[in-house]
């Protein structure tokens, strides 16, 4: 029997958390927890091991090494439970185009097990709460980004999961969607305390939305706070940018000149 080390204000704590492929190391022995109720933000350039990370978080993908504990429960010896209490909005978008909202809600209403007398009340619950109602008839191949990243995360919150993981759920998305998208999962977190851990590359995202981020560089983290106190600790003005190249950038390493580097970029960027 698995007992759990994990503080009942955690709702992710991991151990030594590694993951290999063949002789590369994907993900590099991480340890690092989440509160309840935080939105937290793991981020890092390509291949910096984000979705490595969160695919063995939703037990999809086995440890190599380690362990790590989602609401309680072991990733390692306990994946039923813990498939139980997350919703997950994978990377690449998952739901089905040749089905309308409503099917695709319907399908993962029984992929969860919902009991039949609450499905149609409960997809109707999160159909409204991610303003898809009036297109719940529609065929997802002919919705926008937006509203199939609404649609995907409305599936993942069907059974009401006290941990939400979504991995990069903005991507390709326009400046309004974004911006609706955080909305709702701001709501959404307001209204049920859930725990939501995302990835995203667009650092004002993250600046906005995340309570905490992460940094991760080559399987490892290098990086944790509020963005408010990264990027304090850079200086005034500093944005979550700037605290993404001094973490991850090794050209600004190699110029020794932090400062004289973002300057320089900025005025590229002016011109
Ligand atoms: N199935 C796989 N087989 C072999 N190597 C893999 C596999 N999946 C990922 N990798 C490698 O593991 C490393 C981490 O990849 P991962 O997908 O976790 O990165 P990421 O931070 O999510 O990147 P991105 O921002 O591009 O999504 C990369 O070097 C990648 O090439
Ligand atoms: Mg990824």
């Amino acid at each position: 029997m698995t007992q759990s080390p994990l503080k009942p204000s955690y709702a992710i704590e991991t151990f030594n958390l590694t993951r290999n492929y063949g002789s590369q190391i994907a993900v590099d022995n991480i340890s690092f927890h989440i509160e309840a109720g935080k939105i937290f933000g793991l981020l890092g350039p390509n291949g910096a091991g984000k979705s490595t990370t969160i695919k063995m978080l939703t037990t999809l993908l086995p440890v190599t090494s380690g362990t790590a504990f989602v609401s309680g429960y072991d990733i390692v010896q306990q994946p039923g439970q813990v498939r139980k209490t997350i919703g997950y909005v994978p990377q690449l978008l998952s739901a089905d185009g040749d089905l309308t909202g409503y099917e695709n809600l319907l399908l993962s209403a029984k992929l969860y097990s919902l009991d039949r007398q609450v499905r149609a009340q409960r997809i109707a619950e999160v159909l409204s709460f991610m303003g898809l109602s009036d297109h719940a008839q529609q065929l997802v191949n002919q919705y926008s980004g937006g509203m199939i990243r609404r649609l995907e995360i409305a599936q993942a919150v069907l059974h009401a999961p006290s941990v939400l993981i979504l991995d990069e759920p903005t991507v390709g998305l326009d400046p309004a969607a974004r911006k609706s998208l955080w909305k709702h999962l701001q709501e959404w977190r307001k209204r049920f305390g859930t725990t939501i851990l995302l990835t995203t590359h667009d650092m004002e995202e993250a600046d906005k939305l995340c309570d905490i981020v992460a940094f991760m560089h080559r399987g490892q983290i290098v990086a944790i706070n509020s963005p408010e106190q990264l990027k304090a600790s850079l200086g005034p003005k500093s944005t979550l940018d700037d605290v993404f190249i001094l973490h991850t950038g090794s050209s600004i390493k190699e110029t020794g000149d932090y400062i004289n580097a973002r300057q320089t970029r900025n005025t590229l960027s002016k011109l």
